[in-house]
């Protein structure tokens, strides 16, 4: 079969991707097959869960395109386990054909379904949702297909809708209140989350986080999911509410009108801690950089920005070095992975703008 397309290489591993293809933000939809190169970061983070963190026997790509992510992961990580590599898009599926060819994989098989019906009908141990824009509509399926236990990994674009730009639109996908804040990132991921535990709840199937978080124009998603009531009545406790004051940037968590959302940690540290950064990934340094941070970012919603305590309190603000020793006088400080100039610390806001004063003087 001839199929139009360049051999590039991301990674460790060769794909055959389309002549045209976007290389930046969200993506552009240019032909049939999708591919992305902005995305490679996020492969990346798969590879290297894999290599290192998580062991599942009977994965699914369910949305692949050209099946980068599942190609990328079969070539690059070692385990026993096996890969269905699926798109509805019958053009998308001689692609991942390819691929698999390219590279020699004898743990992957190429398939051309809807989820929904591949899902009817097989129960994974670790499904991957990777769709234009919001993953809800889909995730009925991914979790009437998953195993007793499960992964679910979940990438969603419409981030504008979760972080307040778009306050309808979050009622009505995601059944909760958002609004335009200085954490924006934070506080959409965590309604992004709430809302699917709310869903498995539904299914009596608990979900906790082995790796949330945001990059470049995404949310990703590692979910631990679990069958039981029990398991599901957990996850809700996690559940709540916040408020955010503009005036004062006091932000409250457990009370107030934003949400429902998960208020519990956003990562399994215990988890990331044994995370390894395998050889030959396509951004090296930039999963480092998030492993690192990672392992040490406080469990404190919500971050802080440097500008925004700077803005209310009319000063300039400080430089990086300056303003963490300053607040590690206080209590705990950590660097966050959603803002290079966001930190997260475990006291109170009035101590924290002590601190600020006290640093700039
Ligand atoms: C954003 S692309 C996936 C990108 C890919 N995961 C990667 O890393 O390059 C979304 C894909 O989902 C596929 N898709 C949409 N609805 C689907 C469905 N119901 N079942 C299976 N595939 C679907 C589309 O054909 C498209 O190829």
């Amino acid at each position: 079969m001839n199929l139009d397309g360049t051999v590039i290489r991301e990674g460790s591993t060769q794909l055959l991707v389309p002549s045209l293809i976007s290389e930046r933000g969200p993506g552009k939809i240019e032909g049939r097959v999708f591919f992305n190169r902005q995305m490679a970061f996020n492969r990346d983070i798969s590879v290297a869960l894999f290599h290192s963190v998580i062991r599942p026997r009977k994965c699914l790509d369910a949305m692949a395109a050209t099946g980068a992510r599942g190609i990328r992961v079969c070539n690059e990580a070692p385990g026993d386990y096996r890969f269905i590599i699926n798109d509805k898009e019958p053009l998308a599926c001689d692609h991942i054909q390819r691929n698999i060819e390219l590279n020699s994989l004898e743990n992957a098989e190429a398939s051309n379904a809807d989820l929904r019906c591949l899902l009817a009908e097989e129960v994974f141990d670790y499904i991957d949702l990777d769709p234009f824009g919001t993953p809800i509509p889909f995730v009925p399926s991914a979790l009437q297909g998953m195993a007793r236990k499960g992964i679910l990994a979940v990438t969603a674009t419409d981030t504008a809708s979760l972080s307040g730009t778009h306050p309808g639109k979050c009622r009505r996908r995601y059944m909760a209140n958002s609004q335009r804040n200085p954490f924006l990132h934070e506080s959409g991921l965590r309604i992004m989350i709430g809302t699917i535990v709310r869903m498995a709840a539904q299914e009596d199937k608990g979900v906790t986080p082995l790796l949330c978080y945001y990059a470049d124009h995404y949310f990703r998603l590692f979910l631990r999911t679990r069958d039981g009531a029990g398991a599901a009545d957990a996850s809700l406790e996690q559940l709540g509410m916040m408020s955010y004051d503009r005036a004062t940037g006091e932000r409250k968590v457990g009370e107030g009108k934003m949400g429902p959302m998960w208020l519990g940690p956003l990562f399994d540290r215990e988890a990331i801690s044994a995370a390894a950064v395998p050889e030959g990934l396509e951004c090296p340094e930039r999963v480092r950089q998030h492993f690192e941070i990672w392992k040490e970012e406080l469990d404190v919603p919500f971050y802080y920005e440097t500008n925004e305590i700077a803005a209310m309190l009319k000063l300039s603000p400080p430089g990086r070095e300056e303003l963490m020793e300053g607040m590690l006088a206080i209590g705990k400080v950590s660097r966050t992975n959603f803002s290079p100039t966001g930190f997260r610390t475990d006291r109170p806001l009035e101590e924290v703008l002590e601190a600020f004063r006290s640093t700039c003087r």
